[in-house]
Parts: C-alpha cells; sequence; structure tokens
C-alpha cells in the first residue's frame, strides 16, 4: 500500500488528547514486563519467540498488541497470564514480581472456553465459588457482572444457546468475577463476523468504562487496535522484539464514525507500515496447472 501523504502525522496530537496522556502515564503501573524472552527448544531447532520484550501499562490503560503472525504475541500473552514460563524476564503487576497464574490476571481467549454443561450464570459463579466466595455472594455479583455484558436475560441458558459474541460476552463476565487487576484478551472477537466484532468492540469499551481494570488485548486488526486503544505495542517477529509503542492520538469517547477520522487513518497507516514495510507485500500467488483463464474473473 502507497502512503497517502495528505494524512496527519500520527504523532500530532490535540491539546485534549496530548494532556490526557500526560495524565496516563503519571498513574501506577499496573503491569510492568521487564527483559522477557522466550526460547522454544526442541531437538532440531531453537525457536526466539520473545526476546528482551519490555514495557508498561498503567492503571486503567487499555493497550493493544499487534505485529504479525507468529510474532509471539500469544506467548506474550500466555506468559503474562502465568500459563508458560519464561526462559529469563521479569514480570510485576502493581510492582510485585508474578510467576504462575492468580487471581490478578484474567484471561478471555480467542474459542469459546465456557462450560458447555454449566449456564450463564453458573460459568460466572464458578470462578468466585472456587475462590472461597459463599453461593448467596458469588450469585448476586454474578448477576451484576451478567447485567454489565448486558445478558440479563440469558443467566439460566446454555453455551449453545447463545451466539458467538453472548459467547464472548459471557466469557469477559466470567473473567471479570474473579476481580482481575490486569485482564489479557487474546484476539477474543477473532472469530466473530464483522459486524458482531464492530459492537463487541463497542461493548467492550463501555464494560472498560464501569470496571476498574487494566487491559491488554492482543489483535493483528489495525482497527481494532486503533479504535480500542490508549497505546500500542508493535511487534516484530523472527524473533519477536518490541518495534514501537504508539500513542493513538483519537480522542476518546470513541465512535464508529472516528474510522473515518484523519488522526484515525494517520495513525493506522503509521502502523500498518511498520507491519508490512514498503517493498515486503504479499507477492501474487502463483498460477495454479489447473486454473481456468478468464477475462472477467481477475
Ligand atoms: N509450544 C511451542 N513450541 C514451539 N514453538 C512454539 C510454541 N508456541 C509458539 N511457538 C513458536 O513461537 C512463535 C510465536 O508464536 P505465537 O503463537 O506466540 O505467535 P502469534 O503472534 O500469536 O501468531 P498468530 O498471529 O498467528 O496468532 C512462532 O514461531 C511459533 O511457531
Ligand atoms: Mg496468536
Amino acid at each position: 500500500m502507497t502512503a497517502d501523504p495528505t494524512l496527519p502525522d500520527y504523532r500530532e496530537q490535540t491539546p485534549e488528547v496530548a494532556a490526557r496522556f500526560e495524565r496516563l502515564l503519571e498513574r501506577p503501573v499496573a503491569l510492568e514486563v521487564s527483559g522477557l524472552t522466550k526460547r522454544f527448544e526442541s531437538s532440531r531447532n531453537v525457536v526466539t519467540a520473545l526476546d528482551n520484550v519490555s514495557f508498561s501499562v498503567h492503571k486503567r490503560e487499555l493497550l493493544s498488541v499487534i505485529g504479525p503472525s507468529g510474532c509471539g504475541k500469544s506467548t506474550l500473552v500466555r506468559i503474562l497470564a502465568g500459563l508458560e514460563t519464561p526462559t529469563s524476564g521479569e514480570l510485576r503487576v502493581y510492582g510485585e514480581p508474578v510467576s504462575g497464574p492468580g487471581p490478578d490476571r484474567g484471561m478471555v481467549f480467542q474459542g469459546y472456553t465456557l462450560f458447555p454443561w454449566r449456564t450463564v450464570k453458573e460459568n460466572v459463579i464458578f470462578g468466585p465459588r472456587m475462590a472461597g466466595t459463599s453461593a448467596f455472594s458469588a450469585e448476586s455479583q454474578a448477576r451484576e457482572w451478567i447485567e454489565l455484558v448486558g445478558l440479563s436475560k440469558f443467566e439460566n441458558a446454555y453455551p449453545h444457546q447463545l451466539s458467538g459474541g453472548m459467547k464472548q460476552r459471557v466469557a469477559i463476565a466470567r473473567a471479570l468475577a474473579n476481580q482481575p487487576r490486569v485482564l489479557f484478551m487474546d484476539e477474543p472477537f477473532g472469530a466473530l463476523d464483522a459486524q458482531t466484532r464492530c459492537q463487541m468492540q463497542s461493548y467492550l469499551l463501555e464494560i472498560w468504562k464501569n470496571v476498574d481494570i487494566t487491559i491488554v488485548f492482543i489483535t493483528h486488526d489495525l482497527d481494532e487496535a486503533v479504535f480500542l486503544s490508549d497505546r500500542i505495542l508493535v511487534l516484530d517477529a523472527n524473533p519477536g522484539r518490541v518495534r514501537e509503542v504508539v500513542q493513538v492520538p483519537v480522542p476518546r469517547p470513541r465512535k464508529p464514525e472516528q474510522l473515518f477520522l484523519p488522526s484515525f487513518m494517520g495513525v493506522r497507516q503509521h502502523i500498518d507500515r511498520l507491519i508490512h514495510p514498503p517493498g515486503q507485500e504479499q507477492k501474487e500467488a502463483p498460477v495454479l496447472r489447473h486454473a481456468i483463464s478468464d477475462p472477467d474473473v481477475i
């Protein structure tokens, strides 16, 4: 894609946006990642999925991580959630070193991970009950979370009775019910159709507005990253390294119409060029031996 020189520089910020970033970066650090390296070793080869990755996420920030396929996004988020151990490096949540999973961190995956044999309410109650919350209190809290994601009418439904978007809303409620301080989301809307995906992005911003939570959101979708985020961490692939942390100059509250704002398109273009550097555009697919040539199919 050729660059559009008429778009504003992604570093241009209105005074309001600049002031917001100043306040945001003054907030306590919720998550600090220092020198994270992950190597997968087998008898045949060594893959360095992440190489010396360092960054911080501030309280109540929404930070997206974007990068080409295989750059280590899922590996990163699995390490942050404590599901994978790093080869080296350190992770702190509000200053406390952490290793292994903990209730301070929640996770929402792309695949639907609800218990199919439990209702919506039972799925949401499960975590707090395991953590020792009384049945009465877990149930009343679950109702609140279910209401927050707009599914009160479905609290007794089973996952198979819900649409993909609804299942992911339950997954968000279930993760939030454990009251984590940081929520990790690995391409949570990746399996949804385009329209539902856009709705879910707006839902997520609405939920984030109402809950004291810091979010690290993994995606490979540029529009999604810009629409949701305060800042975007761009990773390089092979090995996965931090390329740049970009401040999104689009004001909040975010609305779908902003996708066409010059500031939106300017920062989108910048990130697109970081991920797909000029000269590395995808080559045309080779013509197959049995392909039937048709001048109207181009
Ligand atoms: N368990 C594993 N064993 C060996 N190699 C692995 C393992 N998990 C991931 N990798 C390798 O680490 C690299 C990063 O993988 P990862 O799944 O984190 O990428 P990703 O950015 O999430 O990709 P995608 O956008 O396709 O989801 C890849 O080269 C992958 O092959
Ligand atoms: Mg992945």
